[in-house]
């Protein structure tokens, strides 16, 4: 164990015990810490639930925040600090504070913010887990949830109208519908009526969007995804104001979802790569986009770059690139999806996006599985809908497979040799979004 450096000497003071048993020697040696003069080219990974303290008063005001340090791995930790300080930065921040999953991450925003007898009004085009977490959890302790179409303004307006409201919430772009939320406006209206904007960033990620520079009060994430961007981590963060994120750690340290400190090392690895990736999940996404655009047996294709897209003109003014999600519905309804997930062969058949590897999802049966029929209908979720998270493979590798896949779902196809360059599409020109 390292000594205790800067110890005021007391009266007490004596001179300290020699180790002589193996024991104590062995846990004295396997704990000096290496004093390293040269800064590494990467945060090293503090795997240390505790940290040492010049004394017992020092350790109780590093613990009570009185002055800055470390005590104990569930209130901080250099690396997991480390990493919220980083998308801080990158999202515009004035603070970020890191959790274990996603989930913690919105649990943590929207538990600190909710009390019992107050209400949200959250889109109503969201993650299942979001929802399901909304009813479940917050409002069985006594919160009023109230879902709406963030894109129908006079709704939303008519929503906050109708009683006192804690929260607004919204994804940036929707799980898995591809709903762009306007933030601007919705700030707007959330602090027109006293309300918290709190949004999740997930699919867009601080390359594509900056909620709070449009006036979000508070952002959530899960660094799953394209933040570490390489599915071998879980992550999550909230980021905002100084004091708003203050106290969703006060909330976390009751609660207890800290990120490990490995976890934060490899999403903090996956930083460094955001930009090269969120382009070419980007740039692949929209031809690949176009391209199933033009497929007779394709009836709709949703993706922020076409200019088919609901709120394309929100994605343009919003969003950096139109992102690596997009969705689509086969003239065949459900059974063609499961064939055509079925006989893909590049794609991976899992969960999850934001991944180098290109995942297609069905919704219903996995990601929205919650929902019953009505609350699908009511999210804009078909039986047939299909959701792709696009990788960073070559893109005629996965149009001439998503062809292949579409003929073995009987749907018709025009030629894969017809696959445009990557970054040009095939049709419908999709702006720079
Ligand atoms: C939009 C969105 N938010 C939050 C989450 C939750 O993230 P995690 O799985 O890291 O808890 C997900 C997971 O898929 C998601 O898609």
């Amino acid at each position: 164990m390292a000594e205790p450096t800067g110890r005021r000497p007391s009266a007490g003071d004596i001179a300290p015990v020699t180790p002589r048993g193996f024991a104590t020697r062995a846990i004295r040696a396997a704990h000096r810490i290496p004093i390293v003069d040269q800064p590494p080219t990467s945060v090293p990974i503090y795997q240390s639930v505790t940290f040492t303290t010049a004394d017992a008063a020092e350790l109780g005001a590093v613990t009570t925040r009185q002055i800055a340090g470390y005590s104990y791995g569930r209130l901080d930790n250099p690396t997991v600090a480390a990493f919220a300080a980083a998308v801080a930065e990158l999202e515009g921040a004035e603070a970020a504070f890191a959790f274990a999953t996603g989930m913690g991450a919105i649990h943590g925003a929207l538990g600190t913010l909710l009390s019992s007898g107050d209400r949200i009004v959250a889109t109503q085009a969201s993650y299942g887990t979001t929802r399901a977490q909304l009813l479940n959890v917050f409002g069985r302790l006594g919160v009023r949830v109230d879902f709406v179409d963030v894109t129908d303004l006079a709704a939303v307006e008519a929503a906050l109208a109708l009683a006192p409201t804690r929260v607004l919430y919204a994804e940036t772009i929707s799980n898995p519908t591809i709903v762009v939320a306007d933030h601007a406006a919705l700030a707007g209206l959330a602090h027109r009526f006293g309300a918290t904007y709190v949004v999740d960033n997930t699919f867009a990620s601080p390359y594509l969007c900056r909620p709070l520079e449009l006036g979000a009060d508070l952002v959530c994430e899960s660094a799953t995804k394209y933040l570490s961007g390489h599915s071998d981590v879980m992550a999550g963060v909230v980021v905002g104001s100084a004091s708003l994120v203050g106290r969703v750690r006060d909330f976390e340290v009751d609660t207890g979802a800290s990120l490990d400190p490995h976890a934060a090392f490899l999403a903090m690895r996956g930083l460094s790569t955001l930009a090269l990736r969120m382009e070419r999940h980007s740039a692949t996404a929209a031809t690949l986009s176009a391209w199933l655009e033009a497929q007779p047996g394709v009836t709709r294709v949703w993706h922020p770059a076409l200019a088919s897209h609901p709120q394309h003109a929100t994605a343009a003014r919003q969003l950096a690139r139109g992102g690596g999600m997009l969705a689509f519905e086969l003239a065949g309804g459900r059974a063609a999806g499961e064939a055509f997930i079925d006989s893909l062969s590049i794609p991976a058949r899992t969960a999850s996006l934001g991944s180098v590897f290109t995942i297609v999802t069905h919704p219903p049966s996995t990601t929205h599985r919650q929902l019953d029929d009505a609350a699908l209908t009511a999210a804009g979720i078909t039986p047939g809908l299909l959701r792709c998270s696009v990788g960073l493979e070559d893109v005629d590798d996965l149009i001439a497979d998503f062809a292949r896949a579409l003929a073995a779902a009987g749907s018709v196809t025009t030629p894969a040799t017809s696959s445009p360059a990557l970054g040009e599409p095939a049709r419908a020109e999709p702006t720079p979004v």
